[in-house]
């Protein structure tokens, strides 16, 4: 394959033909956040916290799904760049629970880890958040929608990864929603043995169901006289 150089932040740098803007910034040790994009799904570009600017584009650019071409100028830390990525951040945040404090995905929250890098504390926007039940039916795997940031992970990975196809996209702009069936709480025979969407759900949403369930642990506690 041809082989395409590029600059990125002032220095000049190549990657093969096909290659992305992340592909390239990540083989020459630049950090750039995401959220939706996984190395083994189909680049889908769903979050935008992967912004950069090129020289020449009139809008920043997701470059996890933008391919590298001859002679492209990109800044990836920009200060147009942080601040858009500081926003979109600060968007999802202030529609996300709130409960990261007590939340079981903790420090291995990409979202999380995001925020603290790029020193996003509370966000300034008040927006209506989406409260959903708890879905803790099925044995292999508990859906806190609360904790959604709608990357649409999770339908990929269950798709392509696992080959089952559990997930779909519902309902239209604030409404949407990860969906099972006709929006029924998930509880699938199929999951038992996989779990590939909580490996790959970068908040708290998707987890392993705690292996006692709130009832037997109080049915322990009972004392009997
Ligand atoms: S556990 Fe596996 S089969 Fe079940 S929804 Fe997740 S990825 Fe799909
Ligand atoms: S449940 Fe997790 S992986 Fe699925 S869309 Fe929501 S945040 Fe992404
Ligand atoms: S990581 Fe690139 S759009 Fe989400």
């Amino acid at each position: 394959m041809r082989e395409v150089t590029v600059t990125i932040n002032g220095a000049q740098v190549s990657g093969r033909e096909g290659m992305t803007i992340l592909e390239v910034a990540q083989q020459n040790g630049i950090d750039i956040p995401t959220l939706c994009y996984s190395p083994d799904l189909r680049p889908i570009g769903a979050c935008r916290i992967c912004v950069v600017e090129v020289e020449g584009s009139r809008t920043l650019v997701g470059s996890c799904h933008t391919p590298i071409t001859p002679g492209m100028v990109i800044y990836t830390h920009s200060p147009k760049v942080l601040e858009t990525r500081k926003v979109i951040l600060e968007l999802l945040l202030a529609s996300h629970c709130g409960s990261c404090i007590i939340c079981d995905k903790a420090n291995l929250c990409n979202m999380r880890a995001i925020a603290a890098d790029l020193e996003v504390g509370l966000p300034r926007f008040h927006l209506r958040k989406r409260y959903y039940p708890i879905e803790d039916i099925s044995p292999y795997v508990q859906r806190d929608l609360t904790k959604c940031v709608l990357c649409w992970r999770c339908i990929q990975a269950c798709s392509e990864i696992a080959k089952q196809n559990v997930f779909s996209t519902g309902y239209r702009s604030f409404n949407s929603k990860v969906v099972v069936d006709c929006d029924e709480p998930l509880n699938k025979e199929v999951c038992r043995d996989c779990g590939v969407c909580i490996a790959y759900c970068p908040t708290g949403a998707l987890t392993k169901p705690r292996k006692l369930s709130e009832e037997k642990q109080g049915k322990s506690l009972v004392i009997t006289s």
